[in-house]
């Protein structure tokens, strides 16, 4: 027995789970490695093929984390979906029901996470991918976010997925595979002002990344960090406001509030099925192709290389002053 599964077994958890035979989604709560789990040639617990590979995907409610759920399935692979609101996963497993199981999941909360990885290594036999996507956005700027506020934007974008990376990795470790990805952000390359916890939380997310990636290299298991620019999800329009307001702050921090309200309503930007699309890409390419970092869009890829180019600069003046 693995060490993974000397863990003990799943606490009981609910989980809507579709079946052919069903039809529709039903809420069942059981421990989905028993006897009793229905399996059938269309369970999506069973392994249908070498090449389909086992996902567990957060926060696939709406948005780029719904779309890489949905092309996931549509392209033959196993998904666990999860979402702090199962419901809202009805409609994905009921289009899915050979290849979607939809489970809550809250990032923040540890019991949860735990719950979730269980029961995708329990039902699935193993997990190959771990999309840690889940994240919302907290308008603010440093002096108007509270400690509270930051640990909770710090909990959901950064706790959370250390969490449940540290969950899949013996799992991973005794595979001598997996591929952990980490939805960051061009936040986590540079800074604007406005969306301050947001972006120490990303900045703090490509830290672990990066960390993560020279640890788990040795095991065979990959880590990489997606950077996306703009996207037409309801980011903007989820995205809380700190309870201290500055005046003060109003006009430096309007074009950043302005453009991430608006990104539900600008056709011109990505779209979700386009960042699904990617991943798919990144994580069936070959190891030594996949860099660790990896702009999303052609924005992200601008935006990105302006911010070398400035970190470029930024050298070249530290380098004179430490030289004179
Ligand atoms: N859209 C962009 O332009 C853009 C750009 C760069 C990076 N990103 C990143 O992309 C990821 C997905 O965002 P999106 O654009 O697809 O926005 P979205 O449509 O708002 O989706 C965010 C998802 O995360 C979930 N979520 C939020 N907090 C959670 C928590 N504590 N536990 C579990 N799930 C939670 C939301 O669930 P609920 O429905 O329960 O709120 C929702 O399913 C985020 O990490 C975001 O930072 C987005």
């Amino acid at each position: 027995m693995s060490e993974w599964h000397s863990s003990g077994p799943c606490d009981a958890l609910s989980v809507t789970r579709l079946t052919a035979r069903h039809g529709s989604s039903r809420q069942v709560t059981e421990y989905p490695g028993s006897a009793d789990a229905g399996r059938s040639g269309s369970d999506p617990w069973e392994r249908q093929d070498v090449m389909t590979l086992r996902w567990l995907i957060t926060g696939c409610s709406s948005g780029l984390g719904l779309a890489l759920a949905r092309a996931a399935a549509d392209a033959g692979h196993r998904v666990l979906a999860t979402a702090r609101r199962p419901s809202a996963l009805d409609p994905l497993a009921a289009a899915h029901p050979a290849r979607v199981v939809a489970a809550r999941l809250d990032v923040r909360d540890a019991d949860q996470c735990a719950a979730a990885v269980r029961l995708a290594v329990d039902g699935f036999g193993g997990l190959d991918v771990l999309v840690n996507n889940a994240g919302c956005g907290l308008f603010g700027t440093v002096e108007e976010t509270s400690d509270e506020e930051l640990r909770d934007q710090l909990e959901a974008l950064v706790v959370g997925p250390w969490r449940l990376a540290r969950l899949v990795l013996p799992l991973m470790r005794a595979q001598g595979s997996g591929h952990i990805l980490n939805v960051s952000s061009i936040a986590g390359r540079t800074g604007f002002p406005g969306l301050a916890g947001y972006i120490t939380a990303k900045h703090a997310l490509e830290g672990l990344t990066q960390a993560l990636a020279t640890e788990a290299a040795p095991f065979g298991i990959r880590v990489t960090a997606l950077e996306p620019g703009p996207f037409t999800t309801s980011f903007g329009a989820k995205a809380a406001e700190t309870r201290a307001r500055i005046p003060a702050y109003e006009e430096i921090t309007r074009q950043t509030r302005e453009g991430v309200q608006g990104l539900a309503d600008d056709p011109s930007l990505g779209r979700p099925a386009e960042f699904a699309e990617l991943v798919l890409r990144v994580v069936a390419a070959p190891p030594a192709d996949t860099p660790v970092r990896i702009p999303v869009g052609g924005p992200a890829h601008a935006t990105i290389a302006a911010v070398e180019d400035a970190a470029r600069q930024e050298l070249r003046q530290a380098r004179a002053l430490s030289t004179t």
